[in-house]
């Protein structure tokens, strides 16, 4: 005799899967998705039970009603993917549609320009306007760069002055050719032996001193050298040309003056300061400040890489490029620009 005649008819199968699309019809979310999941379909669902109930068939009524069954499964499986599928996709377009577009944005922080680079572009664009080459060059330099092919030998005393950073390797006479840069002037001489004048040029870049640091000394700079070497140069256009480098950078009323100083790739030499408070209209003393080195490039120069001292004569110049940037901008303290600190770097 059948046992629980109604659980095993087809009919009563038919009836719980029209059941379960009823339900299934109006869940929203995928949490009430899969209630009605486990209800039907998980592993002590209502499908299991059913076909659990199977061995109490009558072996020959098993295996239509078996079909019946995994079909029945088939079909809820079917629906219940692409219930899942709409869910989703209503979800996703409630989401779109909640963005409100017309709420301010994420603010976005612009980056800029260091300071440094800055001062290095103002300086290199008022020389280039009045027709200097801007080269650059290297930062690990021969001693017979940057100091014996400018006029200091070995053991010479301007040598103490460079505070030189040695790079640890020999050569066979136990001396050690290579260091670190200690100015950009070096970089005269290497376009001076491979260009016949005329010859004008700027070369910015990084110089190194082994040197304690402070508020005005850093053991890493920057600097702008410049060489002019033509037929009948004179102090005369030195002054001209520099002058005219202090009024493009602080402005037309800057006052500067030009004194004696020493440089062993010079003759004469000279330092330029400028009035700090003639820029700024400002009465009273003068507030002189010195910004750079300067001086009519030595015969001895001149001959080493291979010029006619008769017919040529030269400037050369050398500017410390944070001394300007702390000058334009009221910084006082030169390690503000390596300190990498976005509350100083974001001023700029
Ligand atoms: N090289 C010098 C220094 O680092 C600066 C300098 C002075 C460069 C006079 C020049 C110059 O070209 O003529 O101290």
């Amino acid at each position: 005799m059948k046992k629980n005649s109604t659980t095993h008819s087809a009919q009563n199968v038919d009836e719980i899967v029209s059941n379960a699309l009823t339900e299934l019809m109006s869940t929203k979310t995928l949490d009430d998705l899969d209630q009605w999941r486990i209800r039907y379909l998980g592993r002590k669902g209502i499908v299991v039970q059913l076909k659990r109930s199977i061995s109490d068939l009558p072996s020959a009524e098993r295996p239509e009603f078996g079909q019946t069954i995994n079909s029945a499964s088939k079909e809820l499986e079917a629906k219940l993917l692409n219930k899942q599928e709409e869910i989703l996709a209503t979800d996703s377009k409630k989401t779109a549609e909640s963005i409100d577009v017309t709420l301010p944005g994420v603010p976005v922080n612009n980056g800029s320009l260091h300071p440094i680079t800055q001062t290095i572009r103002d300086i290199c664009d008022a020389f280039t306007a009045m027709g200097f080459e801007v080269i650059e060059g290297p930062e690990v330099e021969l001693d017979y760069y940057n100091f014996q092919m400018l006029n200091i030998p070995k053991h010479h005393p301007a040598r103490d002055g460079f505070n030189t950073l040695w790079i640890d390797q020999e050569d066979s006479n136990g001396e050690k050719p290579m260091l670190l840069r200690t100015h950009t002037s070096p970089m005269q001489i290497r376009t001076m032996e491979n260009q016949e004048p005329p010859v004008r040029l700027i070369v910015p870049g990084k110089v190194y001193r082994y040197e304690a640091t402070d508020s005005s000394h850093e053991w890493h700079f920057s600097q702008i050298e410049g060489l002019a070497v033509d037929k009948g140069i004179t102090f005369a256009n030195l002054k001209g040309t520099l002058y005219e480098f202090a009024r493009k950078l602080f402005g037309e009323d800057v006052k500067v003056r030009f004194r004696c100083d020493y440089f062993p790739f010079v003759e004469p030499g000279a330092e330029m300061s400028i009035d700090w408070n003639s820029r700024t209209n400002q009465t009273g003393d003068a507030n002189w400040i010195e910004i750079l080195g300067a001086g009519m490039v030595h015969p001895k120069v001149l001959k080493a890489v291979g010029y006619d001292t008769d017919k040529y004569t030269g400037f050369a110049f050398g500017i410390g490029v944070e001394r300007i940037a702390m000058l334009k901008n009221g910084i006082d303290d030169i390690r503000l620009f390596y300190n990498n600190d976005i509350r100083f770097l974001g001023q700029f």
